[in-house]
């Protein structure tokens, strides 16, 4: 039998689904042997199933053609295939988190892709490189679950990679207030040119529920655990406006910020150059070697040149300059379905299997 741990995948068929697909190709610790949807694709091959919907550059790998796609509701059925599972299913936020939790209490590691549960007060939301202790959290989740190894983790919105990790970097000069705005690229919706034509040549300044989550879901990374809960941060306020460009992958941000221990210009690259987290001492699959780049040229980062930064992985700033109303401003630039959705998932069970809350059942 393989060592590779059995990944199984909720939502296969779908853009996100689609990206675990990819990027799991000759995974060196994960082999996805289950690939789940809805009834409608229930019962067809993978190939069948998604049809003219494969939306990656690269072709659909020859393995998982041929898997027949299961049910995503016959929790049992697929939980007994399984290792564990990603979960990039689309279904209401209530029946999201039902599920998710469903698949914990067969024993099965969920680590999503999903909003559902990224507010739930014992449930560790987590980018890597940011706050991997959060994991600690599952212990709690566990009790009120009554599992021993099934526990549901999940990552933040896509829209935050390209500033919280800098804000991160720069945390002891006590960033406290955050103006930010985001031009974020349409498969961000699961969309492609091809099926959103009014996007091409258009901006539209509205993406539903997405301030609210730029603003709050980076303080829920900084927190610190409490009596098993997560409790966010306070600081630093953050204000943003989310607004859907046409581009298709990359997510950028334009962000002012406020210092209480006001820094140099040469010291804030140097921390955001020397950025690095656990992924990184760890040397996980995934992991970007550099984390944070620091782009010197005027008219960088850009989505075409800088969007596949470290595979995807990586968080391209440049613009770092110093302003007449906030202490600094930048852009940032991050893969959406790569860092923000899909590999971020996959980077989070990788730290998971590294500190043994992911094992073979
Ligand atoms: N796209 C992104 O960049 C991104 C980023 C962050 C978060 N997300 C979130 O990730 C989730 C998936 O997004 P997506 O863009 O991949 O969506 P999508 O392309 O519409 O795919 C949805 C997937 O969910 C399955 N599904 C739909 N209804 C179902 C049901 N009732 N029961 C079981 N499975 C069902 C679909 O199966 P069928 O093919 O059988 O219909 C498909 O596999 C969404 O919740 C989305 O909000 C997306």
């Amino acid at each position: 039998m393989s060592e590779k741990l059995r990944v199984g995948i909720l939502g296969a068929t779908g853009m996100v689904g689609q990206r675990f697909i990819s990027l799991l190709e000759n995974h060196p610790w994960f082999e996805v042997v289950t690939v789940a949807a809805s009834a409608r694709s229930a019962g067809k091959t993978y190939e069948e199933a998604v049809g003219g919907r494969w939306k990656m550059d690269t072709p659909m790998p020859e393995a998982v053609k041929k898997l027949v796609v299961m049910n995503v509701s016959e929790v049992e059925k697929v939980a007994s295939t399984v290792d564990f599972v990603f979960s990039a299913v689309d279904m209401s936020k209530e029946e999201i988190k039902a599920i998710e939790e469903e698949y914990a209490k067969t024993e099965t590691p969920v680590v999503s892709n999903n909003s559902a549960h990224r507010w739930t007060p014992d449930v560790p939301m987590v980018v890597p490189e940011i706050n991997p202790q959060h994991f600690e959290v599952i212990k709690y989740q566990k009790e009120r679950l009554g599992t021993t190894r099934g526990f549901v983790a999940v990552k933040p919105n896509c829209s935050i990679q390209s500033y919280a990790p800098v804000l991160t970097a720069w945390k002891e000069f006590e960033p406290y207030e955050v103006v930010a705005t985001t031009y974020q690229a349409i498969s961000g919706a699961g969309k492609t040119f091809k099926d959103w034509p009014e996007m091409v040549e258009n901006i539209i300044p509205y993406i539903g529920g997405e301030e609210e989550k730029s603003e709050m879901e980076p303080l829920r990374l900084w927190g610190e655990i409490k009596d098993g809960q997560i409790v966010p941060a306070k600081e630093p306020v953050i204000t943003c406006q989310c607004v859907r460009v046409p581009v298709l992958n990359g997510h950028t941000a334009a962000v002012f910020v406020k210092f209480r221990k006001k820094p140099t210009k040469e010291q804030l690259i140097e921390k955001l150059v020397n950025f690095k987290g656990v992924p990184q001492e760890l040397e996980l699959p995934s992991a970007p070697k550099q984390f944070i780049q620091y782009m010197e040229e005027e008219n960088r980062p850009q989505v075409k040149a800088d969007v596949d930064y470290e595979r995807g992985m990586g968080i391209s700033v440049g613009r770092l300059r110093e302003d007449k109303v906030y202490d600094f401003k930048f852009i940032g630039l991050s893969h959406n379905t790569v860092r923000g959705a899909a590999g971020g998932a996959v980077l989070c069970a990788e730290t998971l299997k590294a500190q043994g809350y992911i094992t073979k059942k």
